[in-house]
């Protein structure tokens, strides 16, 4: 351990770890639009359990779910670990990394000081009955988000996780690329291979709402390369390009309907018969875009109250209608004539567990999936990335920020050449 603080982009020696180090940091104090919550601040680095790692963070990825805790809404995160006894006032956010093993706690065997990885942001008690018998950690009442329902994400020199969370970087690509993907990865690979019965097969059809954005730009390519056509909901044809460049079948412009939101009174003869019309006819859309006259066999969905009652109409009978997110509200009502009559599935999804992730990094690894970077931002840039987040004024695709990696590392990862950026 040294006093000396390591300026950003200044890799301390392999293995050695300061006792100090940069960090933004989320206060109660100042919950707000991300532009105010971040602050930077330099904070004492954290020590590891037997069982936990300490990653030299090269870049952070950026999600939905920091813009949440930087708003203290709808949970105030920091609260929540003070009231479970944890003591820090503040919250390092961060549930995507990649970067370097500087120091392993003494159970530790799956990696060793020096090793390159990506990080996954799923963390569960390994002492838990469920998961001590077997039973998916994703189950768990102790499941939590790494860097949201954790503290010491990625948004700092280093972070605190579990060994399991860590897996090998994929060397094709930059620190920034590597970082960006596993968190909207492995939820939609869990979404959609998660669920037997309703599992992705060869030749299915599948529905995906938000095709240009994180979690769709991943999922198009899974769909894709396993087998499925996927055909993508946009809000505007300019993002059909890039839907078509990721193995989009075809695409649909939501702006071309009206019948958005909650299901009218069904008493109402004449608001439900307009709705109907409405969803009949984004039926139709789905059988062009596809290029044949047939039902979904999964709606990957994550808009939420805006579009289920539609995304439950174009599922087919027995199909699976599969949601992590409720990005236009959570009050989302169902015909449950449809559901039972037709016995489609409406299933829950969030997150992965660490085969999911695996198998995901594998896919990424095979170059089977691309990460779809869009775009790169300095370390000093961090609050504006998850800014944009917050007014919908983000790039297609995924973003991440520079912690370790330096400029000059933006443009070269293990001696191979840049992925594109888009
Ligand atoms: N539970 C989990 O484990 C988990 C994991 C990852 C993400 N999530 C959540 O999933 C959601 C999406 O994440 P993301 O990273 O993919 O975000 P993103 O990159 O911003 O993409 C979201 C997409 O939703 C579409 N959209 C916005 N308003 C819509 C509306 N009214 N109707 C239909 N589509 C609409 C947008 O596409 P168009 O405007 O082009 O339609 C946008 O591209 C977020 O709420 C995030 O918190 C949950």
């Amino acid at each position: 351990m040294t006093k000396r603080i390591y300026a950003i982009g200044e890799r301390p020696p392999l293995g050695h770890v300061p006792e100090q180090m940069h960090a933004w940091l989320v206060r109660p104090e100042r919950f707000g639009e991300p532009l105010q919550a971040f602050q930077q601040e330099v904070i004492d680095v954290p020590s590891i359990a037997d069982d936990e790692v300490l990653v030299y963070v090269m870049a952070a990825g950026v999600n939905y779910n920091n813009v949440w805790a930087g708003l203290g809404h709808p949970i105030n995160v920091i609260g929540i670990r003070n009231k479970l006894g944890e003591p820090e006032t503040f919250h390092v956010g961060g549930s995507d990394a990649s970067g370097i093993v500087y120091k392993v706690g003494k159970n530790v065997t799956n990696v060793k000081v020096g090793d390159e990885v990506v990080v996954h942001c799923g963390t569960w008690a390994s002492d838990c009955p469920s998961v001590k018998r077997g039973d998916d950690p994703m189950y768990s009442p102790t499941f939590k988000i790494w860097g949201y329902e954790t503290n010491y994400g990625s948004f700092a020199q280093f972070t605190r996780v579990q060994d399991h969370q860590c897996l090998p970087k994929p060397k094709h690509l930059t620190w920034q690329a590597a970082a960006s993907y596993m968190l909207v990865g492995a939820t939609a690979y869990r979404m959609l291979m998660g669920w037997q019965e309703n599992q992705l097969r060869e030749g299915d059809a599948v529905l995906i709402w938000g095709g240009a954005g994180g979690l769709g730009s991943i999922a198009i390519q899974i769909v894709r390369t396993l087998g499925g056509r996927p055909v993508v909901v946009v809000s505007d044809k300019e993002k059909f390009d890039h839907c078509l460049s990721l193995g989009a079948v075809g695409c649909i412009n939501r702006n071309d309907f009206s019948h958005w939101g909650q299901l009218p009174d069904l008493n109402d003869a004449k608001a439900y018969g307009e709705w109907l019309k409405g969803a009949k006819s984004f039926g139709k859309a789905f059988s062009d875009a596809l290029g044949e006259k047939r039902s979904a066999d999964i709606v990957f969905e994550h808009p939420g109250e805006s579009t289920i009652p539609t995304s439950i109409f174009v599922c087919k009978t027995g199909g699976m209608v599969t949601i992590c997110a409720g990005t236009t509200g959570y009050n989302a009502n169902v015909d449950l004539r449809y559901l039972w009559m037709r016995q489609k599935r409406f299933q829950g999804s969030h997150f992965a567990n660490d085969e999911q992730c695996a198998a995901l990094n594998d896919l990424v690894i095979e170059g089977r999936v691309d990460p779809c970077l869009s775009q790169t931002f300095t370390y000093e840039e961090l609050p504006l990335a998850h800014q944009l987040m917050y007014e919908n004024r983000h790039p297609a695709g995924n973003m991440a920020i520079l912690v370790g990696a330096t400029e000059r590392e933006r443009a070269h990862s293990d001696g191979a050449e840049v992925a594109a950026e888009t």
